[in-house]
């Protein structure tokens, strides 16, 4: 068997077939294999038909014997065990300086685990997220590849062929970090597209319920919204969901039940904003809105009895859309602040080191939250890599100071008339939380020190001393601090 394979890919489902496809069309021999061997044979003879460069296996030893050194092999695989699983099965065949590849939504911890494991075996991994879904996979995904650095320049060149490139033409697929650090910021890119997501569809409400237009008043407002600020896949897409009618006529985006479904990486990007202490307030939103929409029958219930305003819209309709737009456009920007924060955090936590213009190019096309945005990150971090919050950059900040009166007028409206804006809202809360230099938790330590001995320290004296006040007289003086058990 001659070994005249670049690469091999585990898991023939939509995703992998067409990486596969993606790679042989840019010159790349690749070996298919799946665990359900019979799927092998359906690809040659479906979407890989004529293609002899697209080598099908029937087991992990033929795969692996055909596959030149040091071999590199991808598992698209679903997250969790099964990676683990084909890690086991593929050891006993691989040698030193062999490479594997988990290009799945795999949580970072495991990322960083089955590095250290495997390169405690003389292997090396990478564990990479992929965006863009399957047209991605297909054309041009953005990619994040993290792990072993020893194995970037393996996989550069392919990495760098098959990925979206930037309207000037810059691949987006970089080497982004050690261990965890692909799959990390793969799940801040799916938090931020919850974030993305959320805020479209807050937009959408306020149109439907406050303003009531169409969907094809709605269609002609986002078509308008894509050509300008907010010009991104996402904004796109939902100006198509909601100009499409079926068969029939029938507007399909009035049909779909509304219980939002996830599979866990808006949580997950939530979960580690709050072990890191990063406020990132606008995607835990767009999680916790998504667990609210799927308690359908409690709501249904409740919309019978609990009453709300009866505020109808006054006033110009088309400057009100035009209030959402900017609404939307500073929401974004705190969004993607907050996301960047954690990046900044875990970063510090995790000792990788991350490169943010370099996050933003990659995320610039090919991936879900692809947009014309992104661009600008990336210009914000060229004119300062160490810019320490995306909302201090002068193009941000003047953005913000343009949108703010509408921002809050469209806030303050929505709240009015009833209609749920929690991502609008959080991110106009953050926003003023984030610029005041004084906020109530001089209150706050003085309850806990009231009732807990928790003690605080005071503006008047060097940070690092902490006092502690007998609020009652029956405390007495010992604080919390001085009595750990
Ligand atoms: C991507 C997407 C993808 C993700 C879906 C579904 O970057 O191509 O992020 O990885 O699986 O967006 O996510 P939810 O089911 O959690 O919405």
């Amino acid at each position: 068997m001659e070994p005249k394979g670049d690469i091999a890919l585990i898991g023939l489902a939509v995703m992998g077939q067409n990486l596969i496809l993606n790679m042989n069309d840019h010159g790349y021999t690749v070996v298919a294999y799946n665990r359900t061997v019979s799927k092998v044979d359906e690809f040659l003879n479906d979407a890989a038909k004529g293609r002899d460069t697209i080598i099908g296996a029937h087991s992990i030893e033929e795969m692996v014997k055909l596959l030149k050194r040091p071999r590199k092999i991808m598992l698209m695989v679903k997250a969790g065990k099964p990676v683990d699983d084909f890690i086991e099965t593929l050891l006993p065949y691989l040698e030193a300086g062999d490479l594997i590849i988990d290009g799945g939504n795999s949580h970072f911890p495991d990322t960083i685990r089955r590095t250290k494991y495997l390169e405690g075996k003389g292997l090396l991994y990478i564990g990479t997220g992929v965006s863009g879904g399957e047209d991605g996979a297909r054309f041009g995904p953005s990619i994040m590849p993290g792990g072993s650095p020893a194995a970037w320049p393996m996989v550069k060149e392919i990495f760098q062929a098959i990925c979206a490139k930037t309207p000037d033409g810059e691949p987006c697929c970089d080497w982004i970090g050690e261990d965890g650090a692909g799959h990390y910021v793969k799940m801040t890119h799916n938090g931020i597209e919850y974030g993305d997501m959320q805020l479209i569809c807050e937009a959408y409400q306020v149109m439907k319920v406050g303003l009531g237009l169409t969907n094809q008043e709605m269609y002609e407002v986002f078509a308008e919204w894509n050509k300008g600020e907010l010009d991104s896949y996402l904004i796109e897409i939902t100006r198509d969901i909601l100009g499409y009618t079926d068969e029939n006529g029938e507007q399909v985006v009035d049909k779909i039940l509304d219980t939002a479904g996830q599979k866990g990486t808006g949580k997950w990007t939530t979960v580690s904003s709050l072990d890191l202490g990063i406020p990132v307030t606008l995607i835990g939103e767009a999680v916790y809105a998504r667990c609210l929409s799927a308690m359908k029958d409690e709501r249904v219930a409740a919309s019978k009895t609990l009453k709300g305003p009866k505020t109808k819209f006054r006033g110009d309709r088309k400057a009100f859309v035009e209030d959402i737009r900017r609404a939307l456009l500073a929401s974004k920007i705190v969004s993607y602040a907050q996301g960047f924060m954690l990046m900044r955090e875990a970063a510090k936590e995790y000792k990788w080191n991350l490169n943010y213009g370099g996050i933003a190019l990659v995320w610039r096309g090919g991936c879900i939250i692809r947009s014309a945005f992104l661009g600008k990150i990336k210009e914000a971090f060229d004119r300062d890599r160490k810019l320490s919050n995306l909302l201090i950059d002068k193009y941000f900040r003047g953005v913000i100071a343009r949108c703010q009166t509408s921002w809050r007028r469209a806030v303050a409206k929505a709240v009015q008339m009833g209609v749920p804006v929690p991502a609008f809202t959080t991110a106009l809360a953050f926003y003023d939380g984030y610029r005041s230099e004084r906020l109530p938790a001089n209150l706050l330590q003085a309850q806990r020190d009231y009732f807990g001995a928790h003690t605080y320290e005071r503006i008047d004296k060097p940070r690092g001393q902490f006092f502690h006040t007998n609020w009652t007289g029956r405390g007495g003086t010992v604080a919390s601090g001085q009595y750990n058990a």
